[in-house]
């Protein structure tokens, strides 16, 4: 996409940043230089020479497991790990035309606007409370991002997955990707009911997480308890089985758990 600035053309290109924070994989690259040179200060004889080894080596092994993990979640790189999963929800995320779609924790808008590029006659709203965890990720990135991929079917609303700021089924389709395991201490359960509190009679929903046991609890219970009050075609979908990663990627890359919720209301 270009736009005009002044008498320049300037080629907009959506920037959707990194699911591993640059600062974090920098600061941590930093910390085992420091340690290093400390290392290399104090000499390894010592018994805080020896400390210092550790420290230096735990660091270089976290900063390697740290790029590693930036390279292959990256837009740019040979694995495009998170743009593979944001289009395979995505492909699940049907709007009748001149609907709206709900995205709960948007980030960068990533999935927000392939929805929206899906489904051009319908409306997608993305929400997110943009907290300082995934600093680079903003309501003005997502904007950004939208008007870079020439998408103009969606809205972005700062807002709380635990308690959203719209009423009851308003929605055609809801979905949302890697964000309920990162709300603290809270039943995972009640904030997916609390996303399908807005979805519509008949709207459809696609809600990909690490759904692991200790993160949500029983999921298959769920599962059954949704179809007792009437939900259909509910599905926990394996996605570390060859669908998105493998098993030993999530295993690597802590995403084991990867599942992806999807049915109708
Ligand atoms: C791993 S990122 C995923 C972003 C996006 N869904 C994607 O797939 O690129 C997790 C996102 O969840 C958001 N988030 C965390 N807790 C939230 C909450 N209580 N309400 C809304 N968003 C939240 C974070 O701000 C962050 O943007």
């Amino acid at each position: 996409m270009k736009y005009m600035k002044g008498r320049a053309e300037i080629d907009m290109k959506a920037d959707y940043k990194n699911w591993m924070p640059k600062g974090m994989v920098i600061g941590t690259g930093i910390g085992g230089l420091i340690s290093l040179m400390l290392l290399m200060v104090i000499g390894i004889s010592t018994m805080a020479g020896k400390v210092f080894l550790v420290i230096t080596i735990l660091f270089a092994i976290v900063t390697l497991w740290m790029i590693f993990m930036y390279r292959a979640f990256s837009y740019n790189g040979n694995r495009q790990l998170s743009r593979q999963i944001i289009e395979g929800i995505a492909a699940y995320v049907d709007i009748p035309d001149g609907g709206r779609g709900l995205d709960v924790g948007c980030g960068s808008g990533a999935l927000t606007i392939v929805c929206a590029k899906r489904n051009p006659k319908a409306q997608l709203v993305g929400i997110d409370r943009w907290g300082k965890e995934y600093a680079s990720f903003s309501k003005d990135l997502c904007e950004n991002n939208a008007r870079a991929e020439g998408v103009s079917n969606v809205s972005f609303v700062q807002g709380d997955a635990t308690k959203l700021d719209f009423d009851d089924e308003v929605f055609d389709a809801v979905t949302s990707n890697y964000v309920y395991h990162n709300i603290p201490s809270r039943n995972r359960q009640d904030i997916l009911l609390e996303t399908l509190r807005t979805l519509k009679k008949g709207g459809t929903f696609a809600i990909h997480d690490i759904m692991s046991k200790a993160r949500y609890g029983d999921m298959e219970e769920f599962a059954g308890k949704l179809k007792d009050m009437g939900y259909e075609e509910v599905k926990l979908i394996d996605t570390t089985d060859g669908m998105f990663m493998s098993r030993f990627e999530a295993l690597w890359m802590e995403l084991s758990g990867s599942t992806l919720l999807v049915g109708r209301k």
